[in-house]
């Protein structure tokens, strides 16, 4: 029976997958409970615990996503494993490429040569049109649609039901409020929402706006 491990990323999101593992015949092993734990948690844990499996999988949390992709990366130049989930309730174009660490929730759409960047997440019913890529560490709540050729950068996070138009560019690190219109290009580590989506102001590296 193949084992993935499930750590950090609340009590909400282990049931969860630990339901649509245990219905995909894999067994789950949880190193976590809680979001906290994850702060204190290094590579050494394998090493400590040999008998942990080797394919892992990274729940992203919103409220710590640039945290996690920092020990997304530690656990890659540590050599370890990671594998992707995607839901069987999930609709991936066999064009779509698909990071290592993933997780591509039930009724998300990948479409035609999109690209999802290592440790990002896709949530419920998120569209992510033909042609766009998906940085490192991203985090897609539900309901959104990306539509063709947009380009996220890495470690963003686009709240749910928000729509970005074709061909937008968002930079790195910046947080698109729930329910916006995204039509203009939207720079690296800054807040934004609304219709049309505007910058509310910059993310600074230790805002706590993800909690
Ligand atoms: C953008 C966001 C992070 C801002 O959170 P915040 O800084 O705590 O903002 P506040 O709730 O203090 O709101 C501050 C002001 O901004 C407005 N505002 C906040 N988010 C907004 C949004 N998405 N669209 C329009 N206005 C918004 C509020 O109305 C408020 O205005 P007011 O003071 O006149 O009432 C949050 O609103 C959001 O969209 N979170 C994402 C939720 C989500 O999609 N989760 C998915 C989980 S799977």
């Amino acid at each position: 029976m193949e084992r993935v491990c499930v750590f950090g990323a609340g009590a909400c999101y282990n049931n969860m997958f630990t339901k649509s593992f245990a219905s995909d015949g894999m067994e789950v092993v949880r190193l976590f409970d809680d979001m906290s734990e994850d702060m204190h948690w290094s590579p050494d844990i394998y090493k400590q615990n040999p008998t942990l499996p080797t394919k892992t999988l990274f729940c992203i949390g919103y409220r710590q996503m640039q945290h996690r992709l920092k020990r997304f990366r530690e656990l890659q130049a540590a050599g370890m494993e990671w594998c992707s989930w995607t839901s069987p309730k999930s609709c991936i174009s066999e064009m779509a490429t698909i990071g290592n660490g993933c997780l591509i929730d039930s009724l998300a759409n990948i479409g035609h040569r999109a690209v999802i960047g290592d440790a990002s997440y896709v949530n419920l019913s998120t569209v992510v049109g033909h042609d766009s890529t998906i940085g490192q560490g991203c985090y897609l709540a539900g309901l959104i649609i990306l539509n063709g050729f947009t380009k996220i950068g890495d470690a963003v996070f686009i709240g749910s039901g928000s729509v970005i138009r074709e061909y937008t560019t968002i930079g790195s690190g910046s947080v698109i409020g729930q329910g916006s219109n995204v039509i203009h290009d939207i720079p690296p580590n800054v807040l934004v929402y609304g219709n049309p989506a505007r910058i509310i102001r910059e993310i600074s590296p230790n805002d706590k706006i993800f909690g």
